[in-house]
């Protein structure tokens, strides 16, 4: 290992490789020599490019760290800038539409293909951030909160109506909420503990569930006729005026076991729907009525018109602290008459691009949590 001319120093002269006549390095492993060949031209071209191509990088892109961040390159490029534009081009899309859409009323939405697809697809985004937890995904509802895909309606399933549940809510906070409340009969001792019993029985009646009785149903249906009949109608199918459910369907929101309605009619029930009005602006809310209304339920002028013809009579319960007869809401409010509308079609040819699953940006986009209503009380079937 130590003879040989390995330890030829470099300095001292160069090595001529015998075989291919080529300088070596001096650099040997286990008796190979490295050959001094020069490096290939295609590979020096490629190298020389991208030491320029880097410099050109370094100059023109962010690419240096410095303590507040990173040199910003000539052409000022971030990724930053890069999706604010991109954003910006879908704000200006989404508000061509936008403009036509707050100038349109509802009718008119709902013949306008368009307008009609951008109300769905920004009511449906919306309806998931805001109304999904209580309503869920898809609007089925759950104990306590109503289907909004069904045509069973509590205060009514026409367009102007959806609007204005959601602009106030139902016993929100809001001075225009709607209200009234199924009354506490058993709690607040307005009925005696017996005919609780029996008016149960007259309601599980009603859908056909007949139960134990615990009285004859003719004893119920007195009690029905006096205590509840003002809210939820003389033939129990509901009135929207109070938002009473009907009570005559197989549709409960509360529960049709003996246990829930029993429940219902003991304890008295208080549903409360949140307003919107003041959390997500008019436009969103307006997207948001087509969404629900569309969701399969929804309703014309017409269909509900026989609905609103019930007068309310005179509550019989004598409890101030529940809902007096001052306290029901009305739910015959103004709505801007549009019925007539003559909506142009060449209108909507303006603008031909197809419309994209994208939502107006909802403003503070908070939903409170389900209030905890013990709903879930099917026990005792
Ligand atoms: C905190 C829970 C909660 C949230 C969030 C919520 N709702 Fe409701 N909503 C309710 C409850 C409870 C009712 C039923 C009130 C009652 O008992 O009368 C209701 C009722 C309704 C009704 C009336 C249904 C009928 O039959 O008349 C509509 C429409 C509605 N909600 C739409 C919405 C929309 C749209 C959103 C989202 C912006 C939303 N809700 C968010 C709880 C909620
Ligand atoms: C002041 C009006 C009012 C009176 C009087 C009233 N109810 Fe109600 N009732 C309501 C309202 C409003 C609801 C819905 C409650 C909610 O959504 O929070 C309701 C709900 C119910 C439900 C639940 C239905 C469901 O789908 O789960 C039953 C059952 C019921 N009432 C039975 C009665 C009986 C029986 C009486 C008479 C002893 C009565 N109600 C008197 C207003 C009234």
């Amino acid at each position: 290992m130590t003879d040989g001319n390995k330890k030829n120093p470099g300095h001292q002269g160069k090595e001529i490789d015998r075989v291919s006549g080529v300088e070596t390095t001096g650099h040997e492993w286990d008796g190979l020599k490295e050959l001094n060949n020069p490096a290939p031209r295609w590979w020096l071209w490629v190298f020389y490019i991208t030491c320029i191509w880097s410099v050109w990088y370094w100059v023109v892109y962010p690419s240096w760290p410095t303590l507040s961040g990173a040199t910003e390159g000539s052409y000022g490029w971030t990724q930053y800038k890069k999706l604010a534009a991109e954003q910006q081009e879908i704000i200006d899309r989404q508000n061509a539409y936008l403009d036509r859409f707050k100038k349109a009323s509802f009718s008119q939405i709902l013949k306008d293909k368009e307008l009609y697809a951008f109300a769905k697809a920004g009511g449906s985004a919306a309806f998931k951030d805001n109304c999904a937890t209580c309503h869920g995904t898809g609007g089925a509802g759950g104990p306590g909160y109503p289907n909004l895909n069904d045509d069973d309606w509590l205060w009514g399933g026409e367009i102007d109506t959806i609007y204005e549940t959601i602009l106030y809510g139902i016993r929100s906070a809001h001075d225009d909420t709607r209200i009234s409340e199924m009354p506490a009969f058993g709690k607040d001792e307005l009925l005696e503990a017996g005919q609780v019993e029996q008016v149960v029985d007259y309601v599980l009646s009603l859908s056909g569930k007949g139960g134990e009785h615990h009285g004859d149903l003719n004893a119920g249906q007195q009690i029905f006729e006096e205590n509840c009949a003002s809210c939820h109608g003389e033939d129990a199918k509901g009135l929207r005026d109070s938002g009473a459910p009907n009570l005559t369907d197989s549709i409960w929101l509360f529960g049709g076991d003996r246990a829930s309605v029993y429940k219902t009619v003991f304890e008295g029930r208080k549903g409360v729907m949140p307003t919107w009005v003041d959390r997500l602006d008019k436009q969103t809310i307006r997207q948001l009525a087509v969404y629900v209304h569309e969701l399969g339920g929804g309703e014309t002028r017409e269909a509900s018109a026989s609905e609103q013809a019930a007068p309310m009579e005179a509550t019989p319960v004598q409890d101030e602290s529940s809902a007096s007869d001052e306290d029901v809401a009305p739910s015959e409010v103004a709505v801007p008459d549009e019925g007539e509308d003559s909506i142009d079609e060449e209108d909507s040819s303006g603008v031909s691009e197809p419309l994209e699953e994208t939502a107006v940006p909802v403003e503070e986009a908070a939903p409170p949590m389900p209030e905890e209503t013990e709903t879930n009380s099917h026990d005792g079937e």
